[in-house]
């Protein structure tokens, strides 16, 4: 991308903070839009954004297609969950979080803990969005979103559902040393209501651009404790679907954004120090579209596991109605055990013991552990698909 002239795209606020002098952020209104501020979309962006747009549709259209969305939602849901939290630092893979769902249990360790929050986060909203008088999006959704996804042991001292009433900075040890300070709390409320603004105006940039300037401009604002990484991700969920342009939360963009997470934060900064933009949005479109496709790659893949796995069950003469039965239960619950076969499936513990043993001697559940009572069974060749870079060490 050729070098362009900064842009101011806000000013600063000189502040004491502990004791410090620290210069506070506080952002123009989105979006950049007179001259010499208005986005260059022709140029380099235009092809990117073609592209981004084509692989969102393509996404959109699979989860039409395909005869179980739901099983795609459920583990495309939980991957975005895990790998957003893994963005941050949490240290708790998508074996964690499904091991514990299969446990039925609370979660006792609190990385687990975070991501179910996330889930949870991301289910009220969704279906606030969908119902009848459900809240739209605006900053009351966020703040009861935000209050589901720290509802946990770490979450309680962050203020969950609270905007913020003191200031903040981002990374550095103290605020005179950070590499970033958003706005002073008073100011948070004008900035927020501008934002609710930018999102419901009429706007003749293309959505998916908008949903880019509204992700930076939240991670400008951080107008919570904590948990803004994540809500701020969550959000570019809830807008492609506001927007029109995917009916189901299936893009799990932090796979992008964890890859290549210096840049993630490099491209935040640039945008504030120089007013790059587009710079900004290169990187975000080129990640929508190569996650778009990949999640479609992965659908496929996974539909093609079910499938054979499905046909080498039928082929056995061991198999019975209630290993069938198990078997079309997997793809949302690819990690389970008697106890949870057994509610599943309502049947009698010999029945799910031997349900269970159908499926192991066809190669489709392996076990997790070794434990002798209530042990763990996997479906391994379908997770093993589904978890691809969200293991700690990718
Ligand atoms: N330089 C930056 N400018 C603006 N936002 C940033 C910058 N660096 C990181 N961020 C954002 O801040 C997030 C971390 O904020 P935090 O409130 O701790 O969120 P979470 O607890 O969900 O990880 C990052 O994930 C990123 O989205
Ligand atoms: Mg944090």
């Amino acid at each position: 991308m050729k070098a362009k002239a900064k842009r101011k795209t806000g000013e600063y606020e000189r502040r004491t903070v502990a004791g410090e002098e620290v210069s506070a952020f506080i952002p123009f209104p989105l979006p950049p839009r007179d001259p010499p501020l208005a986005l260059d979309l022709d140029g380099d962006l235009a092809p990117l954004l073609a592209r981004a747009l084509e692989q969102i549709r393509l996404l959109d259209l699979a989860g039409d297609l395909v005869p179980s969305v739901e099983w795609f939602v459920y583990a495309f849901v939980r991957k975005e969950a895990v790998l957003s939290a893994q963005i941050e630092g949490t240290q708790a893979t998508l074996m964690d979080l499904l091991q514990v769902e299969a446990s039925g249990e609370e979660p006792a360790d609190a990385d687990v803990e975070e991501i179910c929050g996330y889930v949870a986060a991301l289910n009220y909203a969704w279906e606030e969005l969908g119902r009848e008088n459900g809240l739209p999006i605006s900053m009351r959704l966020l703040s009861e979103t935000h209050r589901r996804l720290l509802d946990g042991a770490r979450g309680a001292q962050k203020k969950p559902g609270e905007v913020r009433r003191s200031q903040n900075w981002i990374g550095g040890t103290r605020p005179g040393n950070a590499s970033f300070v958003p706005p002073p709390p008073h100011w948070l409320s004008e900035l927020l209501s501008e934002l609710e603004r930018a999102i419901h105006d009429q706007s003749d940039l293309p959505p998916l651009v908008r949903i880019g300037l509204v992700h930076v401009q939240f991670e400008t604002l951080h107008p919570y404790l904590d948990g803004n990484g994540r809500l701020g991700r969550l959000l570019i969920t809830l807008l492609l679907r506001h927007w029109g342009l995917l009916s189901r939360p299936l893009l799990y963009l932090s796979l992008f954004l964890k890859t290549h997470r210096p840049e993630y934060y490099r491209r935040l900064s640039a945008v504030r120090t120089d007013g790059d933009w587009e710079g900004w949005l290169s990187y975000f479109l080129e990640g929508v579209a190569v996650v778009a496709a990949e999640a479609v790659a992965t659908a496929r893949q996974l539909h093609a596991i079910v499938a054979q796995s499905r046909a080498r069950l039928m082929a056995r003469k061991d198999a019975t109605v209630m290993s069938i039965r198990l078997f079309e239960f997997l793809p949302e619950h690819p990690i389970v055990t008697v106890n949870r076969v057994i509610e599943l499936l309502h049947c009698s513990r010999p029945a799910a013991a031997k349900a269970l043993r159908v499926l192991e001697a066809a190669k489709v559940l392996h076990p997790l552990d070794d434990r002798k009572k209530n042990r763990a069974v996997v479906f391994t060749e379908y997770l093993d698909h589904l978890r691809e870079g969200t293991e700690l060490s990718a």
